[in-house]
């Protein structure tokens, strides 16, 4: 059974870097110990522990690959294989399937070999990067916006904040779009699609007034593109009514997806801001204009990295920041609120939903096609962890599919829509669900009687073992308890009705 929460876990991993070209690797000729590190990274250990020979080589090894390791010593490597053996591996109760047929998809029509794109950015800016992503066996890329404004970017341009093992949580960039001319940018697409005519090429554009709209959307087509995706959403390109106040004004979304559609065949997209309450209105005002799908969400505007001694926050560009977009893992929930938002939509019914925002794995992924995503597009993870991650999207995704039964991942899209309401107010409220604390895993810590009692119902006590006591009369099952405690030791346990049905 794949389980919602992996045994082991990336806090098992904490010391590895997850290397380029790793030594442990170099260390080691009976498996890929690095491989393996990243299927428990990116939360496919089922496929990493099938993959791993009959006899178990780590049993009578001195662990050379420990030694190689950039932090010599600090990653058990050793520990984390045998945890794949003897603890994930008897779990796994579906084989690794021997074909990808069930991730093939499509994005308006257009065949997709699997679900997966770069999102417009960076990732996908050169020919050599995108060939390298195909290479990799990513389906498809949506290219980097193209435009015929001069582009010239700030340095530095980046800034993040980190979780407690150095990764990246959220990421903010103050970039805008293409530095390359458009007739750079064509030719780059001519080039693409003469090498790899299956892969999907997504050609984002920006332009300044209806005229250049249409003007790039019929450049794209002509020059090999599949689609058009509209970038009415960049917070970085506000001068002049470009970016996302476009996105904030339903009007000027209409007349320019009208604009772009009128010049181009191949079906066109618009990708809509997150810088807004509601994004059904600039959504059905694409559809008005001709749009055959929403692709969401870009960066949501935001500050970081304030300098409690400079007072400039960051990036800093000679001692002055600005407000720049926001993405990655941390703003994935305001994402999928997004993507649930149109996917509920009747209005929207038929229009194709690429889904973005804080994409690294394939659970992730996963979610957001259960809410009504079709395709998805990915920028921050690459950029933290590189094209490899694709290995793992479609691998753990493929697998899951074929527990589930799936035959193809169009069936789960949007499967997660009815059980989830737009508000609370519709939720029944005639039940409480008391926790249950695991005695054995508790540590004594004390965590969960603090919280509860400085934030929540004063329901928890300790023992004389430092044990939680729980006050049924005085809990009202908000499960902050489950939260906060640091073992993992409290549970959902009964239910309770507390009101009668009225
Ligand atoms: C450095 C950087 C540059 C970006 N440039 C563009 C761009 O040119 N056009 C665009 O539509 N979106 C751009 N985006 C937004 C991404 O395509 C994507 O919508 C957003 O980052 C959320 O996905 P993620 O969390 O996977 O990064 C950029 C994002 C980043 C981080």
């Amino acid at each position: 059974m794949i389980q919602q929460t992996p045994m082991i876990s990336r806090a098992d991993m904490i010391r590895c870097t997850l290397c380029a070209d790793a030594p442990c690797d170099a260390a080691c000729d009976r498996v890929r110990p690095a491989a393996l590190l990243r299927s428990i990274w990116f939360q496919n250990e089922q496929t990493a522990a099938q993959r791993l020979p009959a006899e178990n080589p780590c049993i009578v090894c001195a662990a050379p690959c420990e030694q190689k390791c950039v932090r010599a010593g600090e990653v058990s490597i050793r520990d984390l294989i045998n945890r794949l053996y003897y603890q994930v591996q008897p779990e796994c109760e579906t084989a690794i399937p021997d074909s990808e047929e069930r991730l093939k998809c499509d994005l308006c029509g257009i065949p997709l070999e699997n679900p997966f794109l770069l999102s417009s950015s960076v990732v996908a800016s050169t020919y050599d990067m995108c060939a390298a992503a195909f290479e990799a066996g990513w389906a498809g890329i949506c290219f980097k916006t193209v435009c015929s404004l001069d582009i010239r970017e700030a340095s530095p341009r980046f800034s993040a904040v980190t979780g407690s093992d150095g990764s990246i949580i959220g990421f903010k960039n103050i970039e805008q779009l293409s530095d390359h001319s458009v007739a750079e940018n064509m030719a780059i697409f001519r080039r693409l699609k003469a090498k790899y005519p299956t892969k999907f090429i997504l050609a984002s554009i920006m332009g300044q007034n209806e005229a250049e709209w249409g003007e790039l959307a019929r450049l794209c087509e002509e020059n090999g593109a599949d689609a058009v995706e509209l970038n009415f959403s960049c917070p970085n390109m506000a001068e002049g009514g470009l970016g996302s106040d476009i996105g904030q004004v339903p009007e000027l979304v209409e007349r320019f997806t009208r604009a772009a559609k009128q010049a181009c065949h191949i079906p066109v997209i618009a990708k809509l801001t997150p810088n807004v309450a509601e994004m059904s209105p600039a959504a059905e005002a694409a559809k008005r204009g001709g749009a055959d799908g929403i692709a969401a969400i870009n960066t949501i505007k935001s500050v970081t990295g304030l300098n409690l001694h400079t007072y400039v926050a960051s990036p800093a560009v000679h001692g002055q920041s600005a407000v720049g977009g926001y993405s990655g893992n941390a703003v994935k929930p305001i994402a999928l609120r997004f993507i649930a938002e149109m996917g509920h939509n009747p209005e929207l019914k038929g229009l194709h939903l690429s889904a973005m925002g804080g994409v690294e794995t394939w659970t992730d992924a996963l979610e957001f096609m259960l809410l009504g995503g079709g395709s998805i597009q990915v920028t921050t993870a690459v950029m933290q962890y590189g094209y490899r991650i694709i290995d793992d999207l479609k691998a753990g995704l493929n697998l899951y599919l074929a527990e589930k039964g799936f035959r193809n991942v169009r069936q789960v899209i949007g499967l997660g829509l009815d059980a989830l309401s737009g508000t609370t107010d519709t939720l029944e409220r005639n039940t409480v669900i008391f926790p249950a604390f695991e005695k054995e895993r508790c540590i004594g810590c004390g965590r969960c009687m603090i919280s509860c009692s400085d934030g929540g119902h004063q329901a928890i006590r300790l023992d004389e073992n430092r044990r939680p006591v729980l006050d049924g009369k005085k809990c009202v099952g908000c499960h902050l308890c489950v939260l906060v405690c640091p073992q993992r030791a409290i549970k959902p346990g009964k239910k309770r009705i507390v009101r009668e049905k009225g």
